[in-house]
């Protein structure tokens, strides 16, 4: 019998990337999507769209305990992989209350749902670097204390907290990964990896003449998705449930990924960065570098992608989407 799984967030990066990988090992899976999603789906399923007649996908939303309660009693699960969240840090400034809403209760639903109706179903939450914040050691290990610097960060604790205490309280097969930075050209825009690569594309096309920006010094440990969906499923495959750190062990600065980029289309960064002080976040996380050594021992887990292997897949997707449609990415 094929294992069943859904996964939240399908419609996210790290969902595409987590459903082609647990297509590929033979699972039926799952997905849960919001209902504005599949009314727009050449936009909000664009990730998804050379998968979706091989998954089963499910109106929901994170915002209603009905919504979910409804999908987990239509489908006996094996594994459930909670990705869903209002992800953009820089966003949770902006809107705290709805950050919040969606990631702390949206995670208390899935936990409750899952509790009443499949507490044999294994669960992995997707916990976060920005737990850490303002970090008290480095590099970074699951006995790393957390120290979040925004709301995200604040609602991610919860969701790893709520997570933990299901494990403890009611004997459920709970995980938290805790994922530094990943990317991929899949990311979305806003974010500051993606909006490099494609914003350098255009400049070197002549679609753009600079690229503004907050931070150069913020470091990152920044690896490719595809590698980190590995290390997700990896967790609900072990005799116990625990909680893994999942980084590759190597920090650098916005600044060398701008550099990198550039470089990559024959172009000097310096010559097109405007620093923009709308960028900036009202605090920021300075620092981030991961020590997956248990996740590397215990999983068997470890990264492919290097670095420089990133950036060049990213610019050299975006230069090839802009060729082909004409058109800005
Ligand atoms: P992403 O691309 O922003 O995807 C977020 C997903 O959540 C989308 O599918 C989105 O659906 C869905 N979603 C948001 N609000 C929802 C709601 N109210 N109800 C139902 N679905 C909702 O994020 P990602 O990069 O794939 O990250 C996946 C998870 O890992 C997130 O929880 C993120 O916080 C966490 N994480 C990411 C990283 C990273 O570097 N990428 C690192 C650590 C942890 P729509 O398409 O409908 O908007
Ligand atoms: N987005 C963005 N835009 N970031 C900028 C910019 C800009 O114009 N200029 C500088 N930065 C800096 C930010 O201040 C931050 O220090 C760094 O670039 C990375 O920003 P993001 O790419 O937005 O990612 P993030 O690190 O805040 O959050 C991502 O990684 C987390 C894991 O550590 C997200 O994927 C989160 O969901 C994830 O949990």
């Amino acid at each position: 019998m094929a294992k069943r799984a859904l996964i939240t967030g399908i419609t996210g990066q790290d969902g595409s990337y987590l459903a082609e990988h647990l297509l590929s090992l033979g699972y039926e899976v799952h997905g849960l999507v919001r209902r504005v999603a599949l009314e727009d789906p050449s936009r909000r399923l664009h990730r998804i769209s050379h998968l979706v007649d091989r998954l089963v996908l499910h109106p929901a939303t994170l915002e209603t305990y009905p919504s979910i309660f409804n999908v987990i009693s239509r489908v006996a699960l094996d594994e459930c992989y909670h990705l869903a969240a209002q992800s953009f840090v820089a966003e949770s400034f902006n809107d705290g209350f709805s950050t919040m809403n969606t990631n702390i209760n949206g995670t208390h639903y899935m936990l409750a749902a899952l509790y009443e109706l499949r507490r044999d179903c294994k669960f992995y939450f997707a916990g976060t670097s920005e737990m850490f914040g303002k970090v008290r050691e480095t590099p970074q290990t699951e006995m790393t204390p957390f120290y979040p610097r925004s709301p995200y960060g604040i609602s991610k604790v919860a969701g790893f907290e709520l997570t933990r205490n299901y494990r403890e309280a009611y004997g459920m097969y709970c995980c938290n990964g805790i994922l530094f930075n990943h990317e991929s050209p899949r990311r979305g825009f806003e974010f500051v990896s993606r909006k490099i690569t494609s914003t350098a594309v255009q400049i070197k096309l002549g679609m753009a003449t600079e690229l503004a920006l907050g931070n150069l010094d913020a470091k990152r440990d920044w690896g490719h998705a595809s590698d980190y969906v590995e290390a997700m499923h990896l967790m609900l495959q072990q005799p116990e449930p625990d909680d893994y750190v999942v980084a590759t062990g190597e920090t650098h600065t916005v600044r060398e990924f701008c550099e990198l980029a550039f470089c990559e289309l024959g172009l000097d960064y310096g010559k097109y960065i405007k620093i923009d002080e709308r960028y900036y976040r009202p605090a920021e996380v300075h620092l981030l570098l991961g020590d997956s050594t248990k996740a590397r021992r215990q999983l068997s887990w470890e990264p492919k992608y290097q670095f420089s292997e990133l950036v060049k897949e990213m610019v050299h997707a975006d230069l090839a989407e802009v060729l082909q449609s004409g058109k800005a990415p």
